[in-house]
Formats: structure tokens, sequence, C-alpha cells
């Protein structure tokens, strides 16, 4: 790897904090939808979770175990300001201040996001990221929040997968707030990158050596078959999954071809990309230090009826060797082939992989060990797909597992575990896994 490589973890605040109602914290929008019945697989919520808000602690202490020299969490906007906007809650700002300085205790680098989709539940009751007054409620909370732990930490990540947060959020409705309405998920999409590019110069004037960057997720593809029909396919699904965030960040605006395939399908609504105002891409496209990339899966893609990421899934397709147990193909080579398109086509001059793991629900054996070598496997193979990216010229300077330890999977609740840490959820009680000494010993190498 490359000089100043940083090994890391990583986390997300309602998945781990639980304490939703301590020191004046704000409702979000993950509250209320894990409280809605039938919103969540298990019916569990964010209430406890890992209970991070009061065993933080024990986690640093964890991470200074591990041996990582990265840590990467979000910070709860309704801890810090619980309207969203306006009154700053200082108990709130306190839990961030005391962490941080407990990490750099440990010798462990904060790499905050600041947007890991727990939306105040006040703003949401104003339109959400449909309205464009929650750009500025977003850069309020960046302005606040690195005013005051900005003289300690340089490295911001202003939002987390905004692709998920629009669609997932506003048009698959599986997450919150849980919609399914195209135009409220483009328009919402648009209003999340706005924010990213007002936030950055915000971040800066806070903070003097500031290096801000924002985590995009990606899901690379390729056409199921020689069949042009699942070319053409793929290309959209591309578009629609990747590049309408890639491009714009990057100075490209919305991909042209991406946009003339939604005014054909009527995604945009009666009156077109009509919350596009003049400027707005010149914004976006404000200049990062770096690209965060969250990598799970790839997938074939087939001519379909639609977008959505169902469309070409094939279990038990031969060019899959295997699932994790949400499903997902691993498909580590394609990591390497994104990663190298990013740095062809976009190049920024710094990656991130902000999110990389596995879920597999391998728990205690008789033994009271954690065996859980298939998330061995799965970091091995990836973090190899990453050197051999590294080799090709692809300038990557971290690495964030996800997860510290197994969390709330959204509205999966507690069924699937990612962390290289079980954690009995009943208890709170941490057990290091069998991954976490690997992934120890490779950090040391
Ligand atoms: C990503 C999210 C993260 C976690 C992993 C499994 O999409 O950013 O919070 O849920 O997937």
């Amino acid at each position: 790897m490359r000089d100043g490589f940083t090994w890391g973890v990583a986390t997300s605040a309602y998945q781990i904090e639980g304490a939703t109602r301590a020191d004046g914290r704000g409702e979000t929008i993950w509250d209320r939808f894990t409280n809605t019945p039938g919103r969540v697989i298990d019916g569990a919520t964010g209430d406890v979770a890992c209970d991070h808000y009061n065993r933080w602690e024990e986690d640093v202490a964890l991470m200074s175990d591990l041996g990582v020299a990265g840590y990467r969490f979000s910070i709860g906007w309704a801890r810090v300001l619980p309207d969203g906007r306006g009154t700053v809650n200082q108990p709130g700002l306190d839990f961030y201040d005391r962490l941080i300085d407990g990490l750099l205790e440990a010798g462990i680098t904060p790499y905050p996001t600041l947007y890991h989709w727990d939306l105040p539940q006040a703003l949401e009751d104003e339109g959400g990221w449909r309205s464009r007054d929650t750009v500025g409620a977003f850069v309020e909370f960046a302005d606040v929040v690195t005013r005051r732990l900005g003289d300690r930490v340089s490295t911001w990540i202003t939002h987390n997968e905004p692709w998920v947060a629009a669609f997932v959020g506003h048009l698959e409705g599986v997450h919150a707030p849980g919609l399914t309405d195209w135009g409220a998920a483009l328009t919402a999409a648009h209003h999340l990158l706005l924010s990213h590019g007002e936030a950055v110069p915000a971040i800066r004037g806070n903070v003097p050596d500031a290096s801000v960057g924002i985590a995009l997720d990606c899901r690379p593809s390729f056409p199921a078959t020689d069949r042009p029909e699942d070319a053409a396919a793929q290309r959209h699904f591309d578009g629609f999954r990747n590049r309408w965030f890639f491009d714009p960040v990057f100075g490209r605006g919305y991909p042209a071809d991406v946009v003339d395939t939604y005014v054909a399908r009527g995604r945009f609504g009666p009156d077109g990309p009509g919350y596009v105002l003049p400027g707005d891409m010149d914004t976006i496209a404000a200049p990062i230090d770096f690209v965060g990339i969250n990598y799970y899966t790839s997938l074939p893609i087939s001519a379909g009826a639609d977008e959505t990421e169902d469309t070409g899934i094939e279990p038990g397709a031969e060019a899959t060797p295997g699932y994790t147990e949400m499903g997902w193909p691993i498909t580590p080579s394609a990591l390497t082939t994104f990663l190298e398109r990013v740095h062809r086509d976009y190049d920024p001059g710094s990656i991130l992989i902000t999110e990389n793991g596995a879920s597999f629900s391998d728990g205690p054996g008789p033994d009271g060990t954690i065996d859980d070598r298939r998330r061995i496997e799965y970091l091995r193979d990836h973090i190899a797909a990453i050197e051999a990216a590294v080799d090709a010229g692809v300038p990557v300077d971290g690495y964030f597992v996800w997860s510290l330890l197994d969390n709330l999977e959204w509205s999966l609740g507690l069924t699937q575990r990612f962390g290289l840490v079980w954690v009995d959820h009943a208890t709170g009680r941490r057990l290091p896994k069998a991954s976490f000494d690997w992934y120890r010993k490779r950090i040391e190498r």
C-alpha cells in the first residue's frame, strides 16, 4: 500500500449509539421509522442499539487493541441541533467532543461523517430533503460542528451514500422516510448533492487544514449476456446508480443519457427537473480532497422494466462464486476495475475505501470463540483487490472495514451481522471475532 495508508473501521451514529432520548437529543426520521410497526423486518429499533453512547470508552479501547489508525463514525444531527437548525444542544456536541479526545489519546484519527441518514424529524416535517430549505439547515449543522471540533479534526466527510438516502428512502420506500415517488427521490438526490457542495467551503472556513470529501456508494455492474439490450440496460443502471452522483461531484453535471431516459419515462414529473437552479451544478462541483467509496458487491444487469436494484440479480449465477448473508454476490475483482475507472474518469487526488465488509452471522462456538472465516476471506480478497488497483497507479489512501460492531442494519434490524466484534444484543456484551485478530495482524504487517 502507499505510504501513510490508513487502516480503519467504520460505524454510524444511528446504527450504534442508542440513547435516543438522552441529553436533549431530538427525534430523527430513523427513530420515527423504526418505531413504526412493520417498517423493520424484526421490529428492532435504534433506541438502544449497541449502547455506544454509554459504552464509547470500551469501543475506543477495542479499536486501540485492533491497532487501527482511523475511525470513521457519524455525528448525529439531532444530538447537535434537535430541531435540525436553530438552538444548539451543547450536551450533544459534548459527546462528540469527548469521543474525539478519547480517540486522539488512543492515537486514532477521527474521520467523522456529517450525514449518515439520520435527518432530524423536525426537518422532515417541513419536507425533508425534498425541500431546498434543508440544504441551508445542513450547512448550518456543518458549520456548528466544525466550529467546535475542527481544531482537532481535519478530515471531514459530508454525506454517506446519497444514492441510498435518496432512492432507498424516497423511491423504494425501504428506508426512512419511506416514500415511493420518483420525483421525490430525484429532488432529494439533488438537494443532498447541493448540500454537499455548499458545506465544503463552510467546512474549509472553519478548519484550517481541512481535508473534505464525500462517501459515495458504488454498484459496479456488467451486462448479463452479450445481447445489445442488456448492454443498454447496464449502461442505464450504471447511470442511475453511479454516474448520477459521481458526475456532478466531479463537475460533469448530470449524465445526459440518464436525463433523457428519465424524461422519456416521466420520472421527473410534469415540471421536469425544475429543482435544478442556475449555479447549482457549479456549487455541487466544489473541489474536494478525496472521494470515499463504499463497496460491497457488483451485479449482472439484464434488460428489465425498471432501474431498480433487483433488475438482473440472478442468485446462483455462475459468474458469482458466493454470496454474503445480505444476498450480495461476492465479487472482489469488480472493486479493482471500479477503482481504475474512478481514477481514469474522475481523477480524484485521493480515494478512501470508506466502507467494505460482509454480513455473516457466525456467533460464539462451544469454546466461546467466533470462527468467522468467511468474513476473513472476504476482507482478504477485497484488500488484495485494492492492492491490485494501487499497483496499477490508483491513489487509494485508506480502508475502513464496515463495521467495528454488529449493529442495527437499518430496515433489516438485527438480522445482519457485519462486525469484527460480536455484540450480544440482549446485554450489549462485546466479543471480538476471529476476523478481529486477523485484521489486527494484517494491519501490523
Ligand atoms: C451501507 C451503509 C452502512 C451499512 C452498510 C452495510 O450502505 O452505509 O450504514 O448499512 O451498507
